[in-house]
């Protein structure tokens, strides 16, 4: 009997101090006497984040109401909003060794365990060695070689353009764009001369739409582990566990290939895997990203050392693993954001006739100047600065790539200007806000388009269409060529 109640007394003390310890979780932002909406046990402030219409206008109204820094919690975890752009340069930039990765989720943690990771979701002296290997591969001197594999792509859309026009009927150009995009990915990252414009029903077109349209983290179990992380860790592992046994029964039973078909992902890297065999009989024959990765690739087996090695002790190599996962995640990265981009840029120039003129006369004052050159290429894109700056103020006002991926995790407890940062908190900018802050972009309204005034030096944090930092460098050469062209 004593040692019944003995017992119970133990359980119950055990369950008041988790609650305690739970409910004192809520207390981390008043304890920092920073603002923010009102957070609900268990949930924090998700629920508003996943009913909102779009989380991102969500993150706006609140940062009318709380300011430049204030605090939501994802289940407990603590986010910083913030669109203070100097606090911002901390994080992303001064002290980046404190933030040197983005918000860990139930699947990267699980990703992280196997082989296949790129440079997205690598952490740690992985993705530093990751980044050592690539960043040669997107040099101007590299992606002018690829000049002649994105022009051949163009030329296809501009002899289907003159057909639309001509028949004076609507038609979505955003398609277009999309297939075009696909086209120069699957040319220049892995060498698969696709014919995606003429041919709409071609499998990686499909299949890289498929990877899209699933969105995990609307799924029940997605945001079961995000509030409560243990369970995420399990629905992580379980993800990947199912997903190798639908390969094995996919590979034993092809038959009912339908039933165990594998996740759009593990399907792409199938076939990059596929193109890598071909490779070893005919290497170095072609100038694209997985040939360049090839060169460093390794079937050796590298450790990565702890996190703070010496740079010069980073081995300069690649998995061949690692190879197929970064392939696949040029796909993946460059996909959706470059069409976006150029949709957008299309609309804006179609609601504003006079900066396209003006930009239509650049390209033809150069044209003009080049006639014996066939097509443009890198440098030709490098003098043509309104260009550079339509580019760039069309994603000031429609930042396309910003939700779940423009934030950082804190490793080690620090100070940003003044507030104590503790390890696993994540601060996301508000880019929103941040573009549309009159004071970082003003003195013309930043409502209106207007192209001329990023010829004034702003903020080093003030743009964040690309991402901001050493996660985020070789942009500036990759996107700004593939837009461009
Ligand atoms: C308009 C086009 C694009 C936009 C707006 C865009 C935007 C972004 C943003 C906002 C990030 C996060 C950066 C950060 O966390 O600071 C990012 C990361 C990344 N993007 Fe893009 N992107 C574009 C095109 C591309 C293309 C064409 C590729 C490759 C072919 C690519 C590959 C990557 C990679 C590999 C990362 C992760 C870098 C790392 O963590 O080390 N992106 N992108």
């Amino acid at each position: 009997m004593l040692f019944t109640l003995i017992l119970y007394s133990i359980i119950l003390i055990l369950i008041i101090t988790f609650i305690i310890i739970y409910v004192k979780q809520y207390e981390y932002f008043k304890a920092r006497q920073i603002p923010g909406p009102t957070p609900s046990y268990f949930f924090g402030n998700v629920k508003t984040l996943w009913n909102a219409e779009s989380p991102s206008r969500q993150l706006v109204e609140w940062s009318k109401q709380f300011g430049k820094i204030y605090g939501i919690f994802e289940g407990t975890r603590p986010h910083y909003i913030v669109s203070d752009v100097d606090f911002l340069q901390e994080v992303f930039i001064k002290q980046f060794s404190h933030f040197p990765i983005r918000k860990t989720t139930i699947f990267s943690k699980a990703l992280n365990k196997g082989k296949r990771i790129h440079l997205f979701s690598a952490l740690g002296t992985r993705w530093k060695r990751q980044r050592n290997v690539i960043n040669p591969t997107f040099s101007a001197v590299k992606l002018k070689q690829m000049s002649p594999l994105i022009n051949n792509c163009i030329n296809e859309l501009m002899k289907k353009l003159p057909d639309y026009s001509e028949k004076h009927e609507d038609f979505n150009i955003y398609v277009l764009y999309k297939r075009l995009t696909m086209d120069v990915i699957c040319r220049c990252a892995f060498g698969v001369d696709t014919d995606m414009q003429n041919n709409p029903d071609n499998i990686y077109l499909k299949k890289v739409g498929q990877a899209f349209s699933v969105n995990f983290q609307n799924m029940p179990l997605f945001k079961l582990g995000t509030l409560v992380p243990p369970v995420g860790v399990i629905v992580g592992d379980l993800f990947i566990f199912q997903n190798k046994v639908r390969q094995k029964l996919n590979q034993l039973f092809p038959s009912t290939i339908k039933k165990f078909e594998p996740i759009p992902g593990t399907w792409i890297m199938a076939r990059v895997g596929e193109v890598i065999e071909m490779r070893s009989d005919v290497a170095k024959q072609r100038v694209d990203l997985l040939q360049l990765m090839l060169e460093a690739a390794s079937r050796e087996q590298i450790k990565d050392k702890k996190d703070d090695v010496d740079e010069q002790y980073i081995a300069k190599k690649l998995t061949y693993d690692e190879v197929i996962a970064n392939v696949f995640l040029f796909m993946i990265a460059g996909y959706e954001t470059t069409s976006t981009a150029l949709a957008y840029c299309t609309y804006v120039l179609a609601n504003h006739p006079e900066e396209q003129l003006k930009l239509q006369e650049e390209i033809d004052e150069y044209l003009l100047q080049n006639e014996d050159e066939e097509d443009p290429d890198y440098d030709v894109i490098n003098r043509m600065p309104y260009m550079d700056m339509v580019i760039k103020e069309v994603l000031r006002m429609h930042p396309i790539a910003i939700s779940g991926i423009m934030n950082r995790e804190c490793t080690q407890e620090t100070d940003i200007c003044g507030i104590k940062i503790t390890k696993g908190a994540i601060v996301q900018p508000d880019v929103y806000s941040i573009h549309y802050d009159q004071e970082l972009w003003g003195p013309q309204d930043v409502n209106n388009f207007c192209p001329e005034r990023h010829l004034t030096k702003r903020h080093p944090l003030a743009f964040l269409a690309f991402g901001v930092g050493p996660r985020n460098y070789y942009h500036s050469h990759i996107s700004y060529y593939h837009l461009n062209l």
